[in-house]
């Protein structure tokens, strides 16, 4: 029989809050993604300075505890796929910082649905545009960015320490206000 013996439930895939017990296996999806993906746009040595900086796991417990950061993950069943963080960097404005999806998993729209979740969060906290920092080398991430809407407002470098910079492309996205409760019926 067509799909005997299938669960439905195993291949749904998710966004749930990070939480504290994530932190190892996500910290761990990190270092995969960032070692296969940016050799060749950055340098060994600043792939392991800056996966340091940003997921050893004592960082991203310290980021979970604040109010105005989000960390996201994708699930499929009980598996990490991908995640994505943010923050509230001005009155009006969110910060996309991270959005990795697992290379097996890429281009079947997982990333689009973190990104339209982030825009709901931010939506709900007030915030008009989504804003990020892309290395202008990174073209596949270019493109899925423009595919979500964004557009580039400039580009930055930025001394990121340890003799490193970041060569950025920095984008936005215009947010459309959320619905009240009237429009909503
Ligand atoms: C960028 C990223 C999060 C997008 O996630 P995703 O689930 O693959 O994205 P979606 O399926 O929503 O959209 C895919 C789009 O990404 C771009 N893209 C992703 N991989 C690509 C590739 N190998 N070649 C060309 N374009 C690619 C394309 O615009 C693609 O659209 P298309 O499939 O219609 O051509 C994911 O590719 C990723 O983790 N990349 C490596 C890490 C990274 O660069 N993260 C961003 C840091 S700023």
């Amino acid at each position: 029989m067509k799909g005997e013996g299938k669960n439905p439930a195993a291949d749904a895939v998710f966004i749930a809050p990070l939480v504290p017990e994530d932190v190892e296996r996500v910290s761990a999806l990190a270092a995969g993604i960032w070692r296969t993906h940016y050799p060749g746009i950055i340098s060994a040595t600043q792939i392991e300075y800056m996966l340091a900086q940003r997921y050893d796991p004592r960082v991203m417990r310290e980021e979970l505890q604040r109010d105005d950061v989000w960390w996201d993950k994708l699930l499929a069943g009980n598996e990490i796929i991908g995640f994505s963080s943010y923050f509230l960097s001005g009155p009006c404005e969110m910060k996309l910082d991270k959005l990795y999806v697992r290379q097996d998993r890429q281009r079947r729209g997982y990333g689009g649905m973190l990104v339209e979740h982030a825009c709901a969060v931010a939506r709900e906290r007030g915030c008009s545009w989504l804003v990020l920092a892309v290395n202008r080398n990174n073209a596949n991430a270019i493109s899925a960015y423009g595919k979500y809407g964004f557009k580039i407002r400039g580009a930055v470098v930025k001394d990121i320490g340890g003799g490193f910079v970041m060569d950025d492309y920095i984008m936005e996205k215009r947010l459309q206000p959320p619905m009240n409760a009237d429009e909503r019926r």
